[in-house]
Order: structure tokens, then C-alpha cells, then sequence
């Protein structure tokens, strides 16, 4: 009896040791496209980076469009990699990289905001 519930002890175990494996394999995972640009969770965390970035830097960029963006998963939950138009005083927009992790316990974390020269 004894030796009965410990073997289903170490399948128990193997399982969660199988399953908390998977859970690490998936977070190393590459980025997956952000598919519609204009969804407005999208477009406030584009515009909470800029407005960090602004705070960070003391800046006055003006958010303009999201032109592409990507996420992945990561322990603490999502992190978002954009390219953003953003105005910089003048009338055309300039184009800007920000990385961006959002989460439940940390809310939005501004990893980095750099300007893309030459696009
Ligand atoms: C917008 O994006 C969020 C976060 O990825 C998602 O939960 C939501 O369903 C999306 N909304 C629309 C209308 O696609």
C-alpha cells in the first residue's frame, strides 16, 4: 500500500516536472506578430511607451501610429516590441523603437525607446 501511493507520488511529480519544462520551453519563445496594429490595447500601450519615454528622457514626442509590433510572453507578462511614429516637433513623424513589458504586479515597464535612423 505504502509503495502503491508512493509510485503515484512520482507520477505525480514527473508530470509537474514535465509540464513546469513546457511552461519554461514557451518563454523562451520567439516574438509573434501583432496582427491588427489598431486595436486600442495595442495603441495605449504604444502610447503609455511614448508618454514613459517622455517622462525618462524629458521629451515632448507625440504619439502618431504603431507600424508594426510583436510580443511575447515573459515570466512577468507580456512584452511588446513596437515601431512607432511619433512626432518630435516637426510635422513628419520620425520612427522609433520601444520595448515595452506589461504585467498584472508591475503594470508597464519601459525597457527601451530608441529612435531608427535611416528608414
Ligand atoms: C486587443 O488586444 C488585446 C490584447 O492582446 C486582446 O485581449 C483583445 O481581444 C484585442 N481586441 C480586439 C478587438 O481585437
Amino acid at each position: 500500500m505504502a509503495s502503491k501511493s508512493f509510485s503515484l507520488l512520482l507520477v505525480l511529480l514527473s508530470i509537474f516536472v514535465a509540464s513546469s519544462s513546457y511552461e519554461a520551453a514557451t518563454i523562451g519563445d520567439d516574438y509573434h506578430p501583432i496582427i491588427d496594429l489598431k486595436n486600442a490595447t495595442i495603441v495605449s500601450i504604444g502610447k503609455l511607451a511614448v508618454k514613459e519615454h517622455n517622462d525618462q528622457a524629458k521629451t515632448t514626442l507625440e504619439f502618431v501610429s504603431i507600424l508594426e509590433g510583436e510580443y511575447k510572453k515573459v515570466v512577468l507578462g507580456t512584452k511588446y516590441k513596437f515601431v512607432i511614429a511619433a512626432k518630435n516637433g516637426a510635422p513628419k513623424p520620425e520612427n522609433y523603437e520601444a520595448v515595452v513589458v506589461r504585467g498584472g504586479s508591475i503594470g508597464l515597464v519601459l525597457i527601451s525607446f530608441k529612435q531608427l535612423l535611416g528608414l
